[in-house]
This record gives structure tokens, sequence and C-alpha cells, in this order.
């Protein structure tokens, strides 16, 4: 009974997609589960979104979203730039509209991030005094925790506080906060909103250095006598880079730590960038030349199998540490959503997602859920 209402529901809203995009090709009428049925008992599955999947104008993510996934990230919306532009000028509109999304379609929210050193606001970057920087970090944390307390599952209370080799990373808050500026975060946010989950979220702190920095940030937290709920590893990989052992390593000794672990911005990019490796740091930015876009025009076989393979894996992993894990989120819903067609260079064609441009699901989304079958 209940697996006929999914498959109602499932054909009803790949219906409306067909109905709703011209682009999109036919579906193939074989699918009967869904990401988030397929993986209900095992972890959330979650994607980000931006300003017009929130605000449900774009018909495809406004079908898709709510039939695949049980969990969003806010991809921009709720940065420090966006949500307090100016000192005592606080922009909830779109926050507020995701609240209201989210409890439409039973979607546990994600908010991301109170303190990150990018995309700063103006008034904040230009900011010389300590005390200054004090009061912007305690008024915005304040403000904008408790404002959404219960209203969202979860925070990222701070995001990529750490530098590759495990050091705190050099920025704003480190030059005028000192480095007890993270265990000061999560104390106000823990104190604005108690009924949050609180967690850190970096990218790379699989590997070996970065990730005993991550655990040291941690263990100084909870030291202090303050609450952390959980660990974001990112989870922006390569194609044949994906470190699957540093991964496995890192489930173990971040859960260890009694906190729950997350894959909080999966995706698996195809195309080359300039220091072939895994990075995620939105300030490195490289020129365009068409040898770094080598696959404009489609992507070969035999990088789709290598990708789909890559999906296959990871997700084994993720699964055989089902009770460590609670949520996977991938960091968009399509290919042309992707941050990672502009990054580090602009104006490339990847591949990075389960769904292609025009929404159709790609053999990795078959293997995914196919583990489950
Ligand atoms: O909204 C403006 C638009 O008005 C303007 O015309 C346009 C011109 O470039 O820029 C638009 O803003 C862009 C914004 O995304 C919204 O699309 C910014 O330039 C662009 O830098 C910004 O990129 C985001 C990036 O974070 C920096 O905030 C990406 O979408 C977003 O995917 C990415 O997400 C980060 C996570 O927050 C943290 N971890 C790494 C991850 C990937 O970089």
């Amino acid at each position: 009974m209940k697996k006929n209402l999914i498959q109602s529901l499932y054909i009803a809203t790949i219906s409306a997609m067909i109905i709703g995009c011209s682009e999109s090709k036919k579906i193939s009428a074989d699918k009967t589960t869904t990401l988030k049925e397929a993986y209900k008992k095992d972890f959330l599955i979650g994607t980000a979104l931006n300003t017009a999947q929130i605000e449900e104008k774009e018909p495809n993510s406004a079908a898709l979203v709510p039939q695949q996934f049980n969990a969003i990230t806010t991809e921009n919306i709720m940065k420090a730039e966006i949500m307090h532009p100016t000192w005592n000028n606080y922009n909830f509109e779109m926050a507020d509209k995701l609240v209201a999304y989210g409890q439409k379609h039973n979607i546990k929210i994600n908010a991301h991030t109170l303190i990150w050193h990018s995309q700063l606001p103006a008034f904040v970057r230009r900011m010389k005094s300590a005390d200054s920087v004090k009061l912007f970090f305690e008024n915005h944390i304040n403000t904008i925790a408790s404002r959404y307390d219960g209203k969202v599952l979860s925070w990222d209370v701070v995001n990529e506080a750490l530098e590759e080799d495990g050091t705190m990373r050099k920025s704003i808050f480190l030059e005028k906060l000192g480095d007890g500026f993270v265990v000061e975060a999560f104390r106000l946010a823990q104190k604005a909103a108690p009924n949050t989950e609180l967690y850190y979220n970096d990218y790379n702190i699989e590997e070996p250095k970065k990730r005993a920095g991550a655990i040291a940030l941690i263990k100084k937290i909870q030291a202090a006598g303050v609450r952390i709920d959980g660990v974001g590893i990112q989870g922006h990989w390569r194609i044949g880079k994906i470190p699957f052992k540093e991964i496995e390593q890192s489930i173990l000794e971040y859960s260890a730590l009694g906190i729950k672990v997350m894959f909080t911005e999966l995706d698996l990019g195809v195309i080359p960038n300039p220091w072939d490796g895994n990075a995620a740091d939105v300030n490195l930015k490289a020129e365009y030349n068409a040898k770094m876009n080598p696959y404009a025009k489609g992507l070969p076989d035999s990088v789709q199998a290598e990708f789909t393979k890559g999906y296959e894996d990871l997700f084994k992993l993720f699964l055989k540490h089902k009770d460590k894990i609670t949520r996977i989120t991938f960091w968009g819903v399509n290919d042309g959503q992707s941050w990672l067609n502009d990054w580090p260079i602009r104006g490339r064609t990847n591949y990075p997602l389960l769904f292609d441009r025009n929404f159709q699901p790609k053999p990795a989304y078959y293997k995914v859920i196919g583990l489950k079958k």
C-alpha cells in the first residue's frame, strides 16, 4: 500500500517535471523509488538550493526536490553578506521563505552558515577595531540563530576555520578575536538556539593534517563545556582522487568524539583543475583555456563510467557506516546549477551531480539507488 503510494507520487511528480520543462526528455518508467525513500532508514539525503529554487520559480526543481530530498542546505541565502548587509540591517526575507518551503514539503533545513571568513558584508571587511568585529560577531549570531531556533534543524555554526595543515585559517576572526573565536561562536549559538543542532563544517577535513586540526578544535569546544552536535565533511572531490581510506578513517575518528558525522556538500568534479587535487577554497581562481574545459560538448562514456563508480563506492562506504552518518547532502540539484561550472575557472562544463542539465537521473543515480534494492 505504502509502496503504491510512493510509486504514484513519483509518477505524478515526474509527469509534472515533463510538463514543466519543454527541454526535458522522456524519463524512463522503470523507477520505483527515490533517493530519500531508498535511504530513509540510513541517513537524510539533502541538496543545496538557490533563490529561484526556494521560491519554486524553477519548475523542474520544484518537482524534483520534494520528491528526492528530505534535507536542504542554503547554498548562499543565509550567508552573512546576504542576511546582514549593514550594521543594523538584517535581511530575513529569503530565509523566512525557506522555512515556509521546508514546512510545506516536510524537508529538514540545515542553515549555512553563521561564521565564515568569506562572503562577509563590506562593512565587516572594512573593520579595523577588534571591538567592532566582536560586536558584529555577537549580534550576528544572537539575532540570526535565535530567530530560526526551532525552525531549522541545524546550523553550520562555523565554516572553514582551518588551513590545509590543520592550523587556524588566517581570517579577520582569528586576527581580531584570537583563536578562541570558534568556541565563542558555539557558546553564543548554544545560548541563542537551544533547540538547534550545531555543527562545524569544512572541506578536506578527511585529510590527516587538517583532520587532526578539526579534531583538536572539536575537543576544545567540548572541553569548554560547549555543545557541538556534529561535523560536516564537505566532500568536494574529483573522480580518480576520492580519498576513500581517509574518508573511512575520518568517519571513525569523528564519531569517536561522540558527534554526528555528515557529508555536507558532496559533488564529484570530472574536469581538471590547475592543482590537480581536491580543493574548495572559493578564493582560488584561474584563467579559462579550452584544454581545461574538455567535455563542453558532452561527457565520454569512459568518464561517465568512472564517475558512476565513484558514487557507487562512496555510497557503499556511507552505508557501511550508516550508524555514524546522519546526512549526505549534494551541493546542488543538477549539473547545470553546480558552482563547479564557474570555479576555479569561469564558464566551464562540469558534471558533478546525480541529475544532468535537463534534470534527468544519470547512471550514477541508478547505481546509488540500486545499492538499496
Ligand atoms: O548574486 C550575485 C549576482 O547578483 C551577481 O550578478 C553575480 C555575478 O558574479 O554573482 C552572484 O553572486 C554569486 C553567488 O554565488 C550567487 O550565485 C557570487 O558571485 C558567487 O561567488 C557565489 O558563489 C558561491 C560560493 O559559495 C561563494 O559564496 C557558490 O554559489 C556556492 O556554491 C559556494 O558554496 C561554498 C559553501 O558555501 C562553503 N563550502 C564551499 C562551497 C563551494 O565554494
